[in-house]
């Protein structure tokens, strides 16, 4: 089998914006509580806060993290997580039916967020409340000082504002799940009225409003053309929310998940254009694709039947090979539309769903999924080429016709450096990556690594016992001649070169 493409820097498809590379952290599981914050834990700061896991989470190379969720953040009271610790109340998380003891809060957050290197991403309750706690929260946040609400941050010892600039209207309004879910009227008259308040406190802050919390839900689609109705004028982005998983032993299907990415992004990009052009408007709204990755819902117990617990095990999914191909093809997904995708988060960070997995009694490790991720934040900068693979396709009951192999490629303007990311779904054959290199000359390979591929390796796991079983490893086969790059990339593998 073969794939060829062109790649050529006259043709590119925007900059790749740093912010594709977010995460999120949630009040829910322990992925704060015993995740990033474990005090007493050998590896934890005075703070509190997991040295092991920041380093991972620095490793992992993210740029933005939503908090505090989530489905949790539709029942919270921020206020709760600020000030003397000894005085914060224990609550009922109704989401997740945990109890939040509201030992990390806000400022615990930001102390965190800086050390990360991470820019934050707050989400304001929109479910249980409305405009006036969200004007506190951001004022309390962002005002410098001589109001109520900015000296009590003052006074808890946090002098300078946060100067958060991205914020979340709310979480997923549209679920029947969501605490104080909404129809999209009334979401999206709320949400306007809530951006046109947020903004008089601070102009300079970015506003997301929620799209569907995935593409699956009855109202996806006009969900998005009503509350963007509302809200087109007063927010900057609409959000998308996607998880996918291997369904029985669907394997092509699961393989093609970025196909279901790529058609859930074009659905809402023509959702906010045909907006625009009833309102005959030039703005071409971002979004904010801020909760992807792969859940093993199924095998999740649900919302309703949970026991109250603190800090329960919820979904610590172990991910396998295959799972990593998928989040390194659901990020070239993201990629390909760096032209409308402004922000992603990978969801979550921390033991739910998570990159990285945390235990209280030994050193935090990577799961499979970190190393495409990792990889592609790292090297996937500067703008991202307009590619066209050709391919052969394959047959899939989710998606219809697959091409086999999938391509995205960046180049970086000032280094001249190109990073090629390739995905080959054949559960069978190995397919011969050609390159068209013409109109980028000089250039040699100087980093071809793998991910996959090892037959009978696909569903091995890093797990605690062995967190290091599954790397990236060199790739070999690769050529670079006559402006002709050529690589096998082998059954069910993610593969990225380096050229320079
Ligand atoms: O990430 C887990 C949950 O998935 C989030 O709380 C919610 O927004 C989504 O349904």
């Amino acid at each position: 089998l073969s794939c060829t493409v062109t790649l050529d820097p006259a043709f590119g498809v925007a900059a790749v914006d740093p912010r594709l590379f977010g995460s999120f952290v949630e009040h829910m599981g322990r992925c704060v509580y015993g995740g990033v914050f474990e005090p007493g834990h050998a590896d934890a700061d005075t703070d509190g806060l997991r040295l092991d896991v920041l380093n991972l989470v620095r490793e992992l190379g993210i740029t933005v993290v939503r908090y505090p969720g989530g489905n949790f953040v539709s029942g919270y009271r921020w206020e709760d997580g600020v000030g003397p610790v000894a005085d914060r109340p224990r609550r009922l998380d109704l989401a997740w039916r945990s109890v939040e003891t509201n030992a990390f809060g806000l400022n615990e957050f930001m102390t965190w967020a800086r050390r990360a290197g991470a820019e934050p991403m707050m989400a304001v309750n929109l479910g249980t409340r409305g405009i006036q706690e969200a004007c506190d929260l951001l004022e309390y946040a962002n005002h410098p000082g001589g109001t109520y609400w900015s000296d009590l941050r003052r006074s808890h010892g946090v002098a300078d504002p946060h100067g958060i600039k991205l914020w979340c209207l709310g979480n997923e309004m549209d679920g029947p799940w969501q605490v104080g879910h909404k129809s999209a009227d009334a979401y999206g008259a709320l949400a306007a009225e809530t951006a046109k308040a947020m903004r008089q406190v601070d102009p300079g802050i970015k506003l997301v409003a929620c799209g569907s919390s995935n593409d699956r839900m009855p109202t996806f689609g006009s969900w998005e053309a009503t509350v963007l109705d509302h809200t087109f004028e007063h927010v900057d982005f609409i959000s998308l929310h996607a998880y996918f998983e291997k369904h029985g032993e669907d394997r092509a299907g699961f393989l093609s998940s970025g196909l279901a990415m790529d058609r859930f992004i074009d659905g809402v990009i023509a959702t906010a254009d045909h907006v625009a052009a009833k309102r005959r408007s030039r703005k071409r709204l971002k979004l904010s694709f801020d909760e992807w990755n792969i859940w093993y819902e199924s095998r999740f117990a649900g919302h309703t039947n949970l026991e109250w617990a603190q800090a329960p095990r919820l979904i610590e999914d172990e991910y396998t090979v295959e799972d990593a191909v998928v989040v390194g093809s659901l990020l070239m997904s993201l990629l390909r539309h760096a032209d409308r995708v402004g922000v992603a988060c990978l969801a979550q960070l921390v033991n739910i769903i998570a990159p990285i997995r945390a235990e209280p009694d030994r050193p935090a490790w990577r799961q499979t999924i970190f190393h495409p991720f990792a990889l592609t934040a790292r090297h996937a900068r500067g703008t991202v080429l307009r590619v066209e693979p050709v391919t052969p396709t394959y047959d899939t009951a989710q998606h219809g016709d697959v091409p086999v192999a999938d391509v995205v490629a960046t180049h970086d303007p000032e280094t001249g450096h190109v990073t090629v990311l390739a995905v080959n779904r054949s559960e069978t054959d190995a397919v011969t990556l050609t390159a068209h290199l013409r109109a980028l000359p000089g250039l040699r390979i100087v980093e071809h690594l793998v991910l996959g591929g090892v037959p009978g390796e696909l569903l091995h796991t890093n797990n605690a016992a062995d967190p290091d079983r599954i790397q990236p490893r060199t790739g070999n086969a690769s050529t670079l001649t006559d402006g002709e790059l050529t690589a096998a990339l082998p059954p069910v593998s993610w593969t990225m070169l380096r050229l320079a």
